[in-house]
């Protein structure tokens, strides 16, 4: 079992460089998939998501191999089954982001069918429908999910929420299909770019991502080439650095960054009186004072990103007055919440809205991170709570953070993974 432990009320300062984004290399890795030649992903993170997907990959019978520590290889030529192992989908959800890849490739996909999740009900049901609306056979049954469309038809789509998930499996099902098919109210995030990107790259004919209106024209077949993509930078991590920088009044400049995808933070935290100023590639922020409360709403991106709405709630734990957080794009996801007040934070949850009281000081205390952001969120509480944060639940940190303990460290931060002494057994003859 390992944990970190975080000593508290070091200033952040130096430099950071941010990683790949981990929910477009995911994705990338999941689109591949539609590639008849080799798929060369670079700027991939370490982390163990990205392990999980190279595993559903192997056993989907892509190739997977790492070139150098953030370049992989991936070469499905030898031939790809419809279904993956049930253990690798229930691990990770994002797993299911192969079904439109697959459904496009093969006509037919087989997946265990994704349950609750600890952040809230996260159903497929708009991701079924738009495979449905493009002519596919849908049925669920033993805990399964089968999708069978020998032949696919374009079609107008209106997603009834602008799901991310959706919006990438309906794309990417759509390519080959016969005739135009439009998605409406359609997420709009940075990373659904990047799969138009790449699949325009190997041949489709993708319009409009980042906007709500998606268009994708069928196209007869991909073009059999390989292809080489660099993922862009992790808009979530740089924001938790942004926010670990803020609580402890630091002055941390970011290194790879794409600004232009923090803006709903930068605003947010310049309106809390943080100074923010962006270059190409980088942002440095600094906080010289104790930041104001602020009112955050989370929405579908270009809103305020709900993977930061744990982090940003520690920020504002210790701001000036009260802040109220409304998260508008997950059932509950305040399960941080009573770690922080265990750390002396005053929060009280009202259905989609949490009202954050500033309070002078945190102290440090033993908590369980019980998601990947909510283990964000301790840790960054940890990093100005005065004393000891012994933080378990790390594996989860470890899902989508790269090396994010080095990182801290080298930018003044006292933190430390641990781990139990093997239990020593004699051996009674
Ligand atoms: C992705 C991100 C996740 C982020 C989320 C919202 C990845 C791997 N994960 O998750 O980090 O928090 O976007 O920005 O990219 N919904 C339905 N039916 C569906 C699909 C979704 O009701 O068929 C609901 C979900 O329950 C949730 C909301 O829509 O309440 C948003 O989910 P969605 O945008 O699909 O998130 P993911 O793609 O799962």
């Amino acid at each position: 079992m390992e944990r970190l432990r975080v000593i508290g009320g070091h200033r952040l300062t130096g430099q950071i460089r941010i990683s790949g984004a981990k929910n477009a290399v995911l994705k990338l890795m999941a689109a591949s998939l539609l590639a008849s030649d080799v798929t060369i992903i670079q700027n991939v993170p370490r982390i163990r998501d990205v392990e999980i997907m190279v595993k559903v990959l192997q056993s989907l019978g892509v190739e997977v191999t790492w070139d150098d520590r953030s370049t992989l290889r991936l070469d499905p030529r030898q031939g790809i089954h419809y279904s993956a192992p049930d253990e690798l989908v229930r691990e990770m959800r994002a797993s299911v982001q192969v079904m439109g890849p697959l459904l496009t490739r093969l006509g037919q996909v087989k997946l265990f069918q994704p349950g609750g999740c600890v952040i809230g009900q996260r159903p497929i049901d708009l991701h079924l429908k738009g495979f449905q609306a493009l002519g596919a056979e849908v049925v669920e049954e033993h805990g399964y999910v089968y999708v069978q469309a020998p032949k696919l038809r374009g079609a107008e789509i209106h997603l009834d929420f602008p799901s991310v998930g959706a919006t990438e499996n309906i794309m990417a099902a759509a390519i080959l299909a016969e005739g135009t098919t439009v998605i409406r109210n359609a997420a709009k995030e940075p990373e659904i770019i990047e799969e138009q990107n790449f699949y325009n790259r190997l041949g489709a004919r993708i319009r409009g991502a980042g906007t709500d209106m998606i268009r994708i024209e069928g196209v007869s077949r991909l073009q059999p080439k390989p292809i080489e993509y660099t993922v862009i930078p992790d808009r979530i991590e740089a924001g938790t650095y942004m926010l670990a920088a803020a609580i402890t009044g630091g002055d941390l400049e970011l290194e790879e960054v794409i600004p232009e995808h923090l803006e709903s933070l930068t605003a947010k935290l310049r309106e809390a009186g943080a100074e923010i100023v962006t270059a190409e590639e980088r942002l440095r922020i600094r906080v010289g004072r104790r930041l104001s409360a602020v009112d955050v709403t989370v929405l579908p991106y270009p809103g305020f990103p709900t993977d930061l709405q744990p982090q940003i709630a520690a920020v504002l734990s210790l701001a000036d007055g009260t802040s109220v957080l409304t998260e508008n794009v997950f059932g509950s996801r305040f399960r941080y919440v009573d770690e922080l007040i265990r750390m002396g934070a005053n929060i009280r949850v009202e259905g989609r809205s949490a009202i954050v009281k500033g309070v002078p000081r945190l102290t440090g205390a033993s908590v369980i991170a019980p998601d990947l952001r909510a283990g964000a969120s301790l840790v960054v509480a940890g990093l100005a709570a005065e004393g000891e944060t012994i933080l378990e639940g790390v594996a989860y940190l470890d899902r989508g953070y790269e090396a994010m303990e080095q990182k801290l460290q080298a930018v003044g931060a006292d933190i430390r993974r641990e781990s139990d002494a093997p239990v020593e057994t004699e051996m009674v003859v």
